[in-house]
């Protein structure tokens, strides 16, 4: 058989699997983005295998407990129960899978490099185990060039298989927005980028097993760019909308007014609000993967520049903000008891990773401040410098008991009525306190 049967024969195969939904999917790593998937490809009755390095996450799908608050518990369990998702720690089993989906973490080391690390070792799992004929598809957040100049070498110095005749790749960003109730993985539009038409035809066939609506582009490079520039926009334009916060502060204009009026204009103008820093998985790392390739290129990307500098000041800032408002009441950060409320990185969820809560409850702890917090969603932290807290009960006592309440994040079940009426002085970096009067104990970021 030439070359060029071999190449029709996988594909033809492959896509012939999709069509009849007879398809095995591996999906790598089952975290915030990887299990709402994995349960969206199995709710249509596609066979499903995890593959975890973190054993308790494994040990959760065979039982059919969920762990991510994007996932409803009765969809994993039934999608467990009638044996079309299941989980292991056993990689070698990425034989048995006919297109694998890489979802694994994609840090920044210490000094705001991408740490690649998790996508390297994924690929040599892949390269490693693979069978011959799979699409292997990216949606872990990168730098441009990373499915082509990247993962394309290991893999195929793994496996010995040359791609777009032995296997084919892909990058399909993520998009979930954890705590949407509105737009989930499901519903969300999906951006391919395959390497190569026959990569983009069996990775839209894919796809559209589990997604309503795909939007193909011609590269994995064009759609590594797309998910960079949407937290790109994000980062500036959050960073952008928080310094002139601190401006409205000093100046004592009420920002969130100015939105609102800003917003009766019907075009050219989008509302971000303020808050105390930039925090989550993405907004606050996926600008600097961009910085880091820019930088092969001679390129300085001043924009996320200056915005990562405005993020970085923020929970300095906020701590300031705190000293104030304790001042102005004659007392003092040193021997202040600070109650945190909400230390998630957005409303209404048990994520705190990258959480600017985490950073001012450290500089606040520095300055000899009593820090303690309550949040529904987390029940526990470890800080950035190591600190641990737990969650505490909410109750009136505690709220007058302490000497300021601070609302880093503005969960929607929080009684801002009673916990105002209750504690003494409020340091509301999120405009929680939004149309509750009380000049005297209120301070606004
Ligand atoms: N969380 C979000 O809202 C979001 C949104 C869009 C994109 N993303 C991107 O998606 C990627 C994953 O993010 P996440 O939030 O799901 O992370 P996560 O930490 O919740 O999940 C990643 C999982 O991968 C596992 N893992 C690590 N190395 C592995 C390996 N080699 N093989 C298999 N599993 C491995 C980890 O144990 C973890 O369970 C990141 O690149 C992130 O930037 C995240």
């Amino acid at each position: 058989m030439s070359k060029g049967n071999i190449k029709m024969s996988y594909k033809d195969t492959l896509l012939g699997k999709i069509k009849d939904k007879s398809i095995k999917v591996g999906i790598l790593g089952l975290g915030y983005v990887g299990l709402p998937l994995a349960v969206s490809f199995a709710k249509k009755g596609i066979n499903v295998l995890g593959f975890e390095k973190a054993p308790k996450k494994k040990e959760k799908i065979d039982k059919g407990i969920n762990y991510i608050a994007d996932v409803e518990d009765a969809d994993l369990a039934k999608v467990v129960n009638d044996k079309s998702l299941s989980a292991t720690t056993d990689f070698s089993r990425i034989s048995e899978c006919d297109a694998v989906i890489v979802c694994v973490p994609t840090p920044l080391d210490k000094f705001k490099k991408p740490d690649m690390t998790y996508i390297e070792s994924a690929c040599n799992d892949i390269g490693k185990y693979m069978k011959k004929g799979v699409l292997v598809s990216l949606e872990s957040t990168t730098y441009p060039t990373t499915t082509e100049g990247f993962m394309r070498p290991i893999i195929e110095k793994a496996s010995g298989c040359k791609h777009g005749e032995e296997f084919w790749l892909c990058f399909s960003p993520e998009r979930v927005d954890p705590g949407n109730e509105e737009y989930k993985t499901e519903n969300t539009p999906k951006v391919i980028g395959g390497l190569g038409k026959d990569a983009n035809e069996i990775a839209v066939a894919l796809y559209s097993l589990a997604i309503k609506t795909l939007y193909p582009v011609s590269s994995p490079a064009a759609a590594e760019m797309v998910k960079i520039l949407e937290n790109t926009y994000r980062l500036i334009n959050i960073s952008m909308i928080n310094e002139i916060a601190l401006l409205c502060g000093k100046m004592d204009i009420d920002l969130w007014e100015v939105i609102e009026a800003a917003k009766t204009k019907p075009y050219g103008f989008q509302a971000f609000y303020p808050g105390p820093g930039i925090g989550g998985h993405c907004i606050p790392l996926d600008p600097f993967y961009l910085e880091h390739i820019a930088k092969n290129y001679q390129f300085d990307l001043t924009m996320i520049h200056t915005a990562g500098q405005i993020d970085n000041l923020m929970p300095h800032r906020m701590t300031i903000k705190i000293n104030s408002a304790l001042n102005r009441q004659k007392k003092a950060i040193n021997g202040a008891k600070v109650l945190f409320l909400g230390v998630a990185y957005k409303p209404d969820i048990d994520d705190e990773r990258q959480s600017p809560a985490l950073k001012i409850m450290d500089e606040v702890a520095k300055k000899n401040g009593i820090v303690m917090y309550h949040d529904p969603y987390i029940p526990e932290i470890t800080t950035d410098e190591g600190r641990e807290y737990k969650s505490l009960d909410l109750t009136d006592s505690l709220l007058k008991e302490v000497d300021c309440v601070v609302f880093t994040t503005n969960h929607s079940d929080f009684d801002v009525k009673n916990i105002v009426a209750k504690a003494g002085i409020i340091v509301d970096l999120r405009n929680a306190t939004d149309g509750i009067v009380d000049g005297d104990k209120i301070y606004k970021l």
